[in-house]
């Protein structure tokens, strides 16, 4: 869905979709040059990944596989709590493989860095992270992340994935939602 279609429930557009087109196409390439003779698994964490891995992978010219993850480190708020719960695990066995973690966002970091760590602890020749955004004033804990698409302000956004109660994941760009959707 266009940005514009819901132009009064958002306050800024963050990421437009022409933007998310161009790093998509630059991430792709990046990760095409870097596992160029490696075997890949890239891992997406459902649900917010699911745009930008369908993209990223069709934009990357390596032939990789593709597996998923849901976890959850949200208890009902928007606010991570560091818990994280495996939601569905992967089928794949990633023991030797090199694996490329999709993720969507880098808010506190905390879900990430568990989650690379659970995959190191399982045997992955090397495990790196590729997200489309970060939000640096966020961080509480470091993540060695390789790949970053665009670093915004700290505040809660939506679209490309993302959403809000299961909503707006269908929108082409990435914008701040506004607070009257939220009362
Ligand atoms: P942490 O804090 O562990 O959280 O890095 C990462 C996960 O939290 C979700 N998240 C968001 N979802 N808008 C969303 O729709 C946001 O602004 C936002 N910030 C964090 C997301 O699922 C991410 O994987
Ligand atoms: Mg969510």
């Amino acid at each position: 869905m266009d940005l514009s279609k819901v132009s009064d429930q958002i306050t800024k557009v963050l990421v437009t979709e022409e933007q998310i087109n161009e790093k998509v196409a630059e991430l792709a390439a990046e990760l095409d040059k870097k596992y160029a003779d490696k075997d890949v698994l890239l891992v997406g964490v459902l649900k917010g990944a699911v745009m930008f891995m369908a993209d990223l992978s069709r934009a990357m010219q390596i032939p990789v596989q593709m597996d998923w993850m849901a976890v959850s480190s949200y208890g009902s708020g928007t606010v991570s709590s560091g818990v994280v719960r495996i939601l569905k695990d992967l089928d794949a066995d990633v023991l030797g493989r090199h694996v490329v973690i999709v993720e969507d966002i880098i808010d506190s970091g905390l879900t990430l860095s568990w989650l690379v760590g659970n995959l190191e602890a399982r045997g992955a020749a090397s495990v790196e992270v590729v997200a489309l955004l970060r939000k640096p004033a966020a961080a509480k804990v470091e993540v060695n992340v390789g790949l970053v698409g665009f670093d915004i302000p700290n505040e809660f956004v939506v679209g490309y994935g993302l959403d809000y109660a299961e909503r707006y994941r269908t929108l082409k760009g990435v914008a701040v939602l506004s607070p009257a959707v939220y009362s």
